[in-house]
């Protein structure tokens, strides 16, 4: 399948690679520059500005879940997607991450309209005997 090109790496689309090349799960290089003497993966990309090594090595587990909801309304699709994201603590795992975002990355800034959000907290799991939330009350 021929895809998208850049620099000297061989990247395809239908891969999944990183624009520095390889393979699905190959780990970006981001020193990596292409034949223009530019870093292959953008400055504001998403996933450099997102990435552990340039957030004190803070990794978060996520999941997106799209929806479509029929219209809004004014002829458009209510459609988007749901982000989430399981932190140790949101004040140091998440909210410097988006403050980022919000700033520079480019994904963010031309493709991506938040609309709501919602923090919970979520208790570890039951030991034998114990019960939920027995860490917060003990
Ligand atoms: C709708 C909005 C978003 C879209 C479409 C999106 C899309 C992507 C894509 C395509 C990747 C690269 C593929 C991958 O590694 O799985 C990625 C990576 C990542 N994104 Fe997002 N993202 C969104 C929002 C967010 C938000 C709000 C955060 C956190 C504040 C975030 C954090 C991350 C992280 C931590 C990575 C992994 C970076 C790495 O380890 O290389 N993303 N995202």
């Amino acid at each position: 399948m021929q895809g998208l090109r850049r620099g000297s790496t061989d990247r395809t689309k239908g891969e999944g690679a990183p624009l520095s090349g390889a393979k699905e799960f190959t780990a970006p290089d981001f020193a990596i520059r292409g034949n223009d003497g530019e870093p292959l993966i953008g400055m504001e990309s998403h996933v450099r500005l997102a990435h552990a090594d340039q957030n004190d090595g803070v990794r978060m587990l996520r999941r997106g879940y799209n929806y479509t909801d029929g219209s809004e309304g004014l002829g458009h699709l209510d459609a988007g997607l749901f982000f989430i994201a399981f932190v140790r603590d949101p004040r140091t795992h998440y909210v410097p991450m988006q403050m980022t975002m919000a700033k520079e990355d480019v994904l963010a800034l031309e493709y991506l309209k938040h609309t709501s959000s919602g923090l919970f907290a979520v208790p570890p799991g039951v030991k034998q005997g114990g019960f939920l939330g027995e860490g917060l009350f003990t």
